[in-house]
């Protein structure tokens, strides 16, 4: 699931972060590139990906709570 299309970041890859870093947007940015570039997948609605980078860390955050 595309997460990012400038930077190829997929949601496997924001799981990943969000493991390390939970919500903090600057730390996965950072860390994955997502959202570092045309900064469309910041915004919820981006129709250039599959789930937009806020959402996919919020669904990466509940699917670590269950
Ligand atoms: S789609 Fe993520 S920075 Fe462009």
């Amino acid at each position: 699931m595309l997460v990012c299309d400038c930077n190829d970041v997929t949601f496997d890859m924001i799981q990943e972060a969000v493991k390390k870093h939970g919500n903090n947007l600057d730390a996965i940015m950072e860390e994955t590139e997502a959202g570092t570039t045309c900064e469309c997948c910041l915004e919820e609605d981006c129709d250039k990906v599959d789930l937009a980078l806020p959402l996919a860390i919020k669904k990466a955050l509940q699917e670590i709570e269950i």
